[in-house]
């Protein structure tokens, strides 16, 4: 499988306050790392899920890819092409390939726009002539495995999961090779959920498109991804198979989270791990392994020395002094 996008120690700061107000609370520096030496690769046809709690630096990350976010460092590369430096025009012409579908699809959807013009406005805003409109909306709700007459309806009329399969639809109109889906099924009933989860695997498999899904909800990490990145305080501190992390979390932050969010296979063995603590303010990020105040598995050094990224096995990583391997 050839590569779709690779990023590489990408680093992308926000000012979180003004100068006055950091210095009045005792901050030394008014800016925050959202997103700190991220390192990814999607293949082609590849579903990569990047996890983590509120304010781990998804979203950041994934609005980077789009160019709503301008990274400080780092390298973004999408078919080769490194997008961080590009010039508008010729970031344009590659930005048609990658659609996002946002956080709150109702939200981000115009009420008072039929879904034929909210599903076909990806072609006006790219400026791309289409000859029939109408028979491309018709293609596209086929696609999300919806009637026709649903062109008609206004945003504000659909339920939630409707609302997601027009977002979907929305997302496919470009025929992008790349779609990054943030919490794609949050808010929606759990059967509705694994209805747009099927959507997304069928569409995969029929057109080759990868997702990087962001997402809190570990089973739809397990259920339609092949990779997963662990991200706390904007760093990742696993990435790997998600087969693998699944059946072997080697990070403690990693095994909290899977703990948190019981497997619904009886089979699986349910381990008792509480994640405990405050989430760190990124104004004043822990010493050492900075998930050390919460780790369950701290030991005495872990506060002083920041641990190294380390490759356990092929396509595996992980930032940890004291992995759980086990015996
Ligand atoms: N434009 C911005 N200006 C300043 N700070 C920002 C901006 N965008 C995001 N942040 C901060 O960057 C950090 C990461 O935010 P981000 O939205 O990427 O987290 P997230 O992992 O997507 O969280 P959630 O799961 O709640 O959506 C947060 O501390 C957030 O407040
Ligand atoms: S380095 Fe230490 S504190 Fe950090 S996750 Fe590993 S064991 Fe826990
Ligand atoms: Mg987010």
């Amino acid at each position: 499988m050839s590569s779709l996008l690779e990023i590489k120690d990408l680093r992308i700061r926000f000012q979180s306050k003004n100068r006055l107000q950091a210095l009045l609370d005792g901050d030394s520096d008014p800016f925050i790392d959202a997103v700190c030496s991220a390192s990814l690769k999607l293949n082609s046809g590849e579903t990569l899920a990047l996890v983590g709690e509120s304010g781990a630096g998804k979203t950041t990350l994934g609005r980077a890819i789009i160019g709503l976010n301008q990274p400080q460092e780092g390298s973004i590369r999408f078919q080769g092409q490194e997008l961080t430096r590009l010039p508008d025009r010729a970031f344009k012409a590659f930005r048609r390939n990658i659609a996002m579908m946002f956080q709150d699809p109702v939200g981000s959807l115009s009420p008072r726009l039929r879904v034929r013009s909210l599903i076909t406005e990806p072609f006006k805003i790219h400026k791309i002539q289409v000859k029939d409109l109408e028979a491309e909306a018709e293609r596209l709700l086929n696609l999300v495995g919806l009637p026709p007459s649903f062109a008609t309806v206004y945003a504000h009329q659909l339920s939630g999961g409707q609302a997601r399969r027009i977002g979907v639809a929305r997302a496919l109109a470009l025929s992008p090779k790349l779609i990054i889906a943030d919490e794609p099924t949050a808010g929606l009933d759990v059967s509705v959920q694994g209805e747009i989860l099927n959507l997304m695997n069928r569409l995969q498999e029929e057109t080759g498109v990868s997702f990087l899904i962001i997402t809190h909800n570990l089973n739809v990490v397990r259920h339609i991804s092949h990779r997963m990145a662990i991200m706390y305080l904007g760093r990742f501190v696993e990435y790997g198979l998600t087969d693998d992390i699944f059946a072997q979390p080697l990070h403690p932050y990693t095994l909290a989270l899977l703990s948190a969010n019981p497997s619904p296979d009886p089979d699986q063995p349910k381990s008792e791990l509480q994640l405990e603590g405050e989430i760190p303010s990124l104004l004043k990020r822990p010493t050492g392994c900075e998930f050390h105040p919460r780790c369950p598995f701290v030991r005495p050094d872990c506060s002083r020395i920041t641990p190294v990224t380390s490759s356990p096995r092929a396509g595996h990583s992980l930032a940890c002094h004291y992995p759980l391997l086990k015996d």
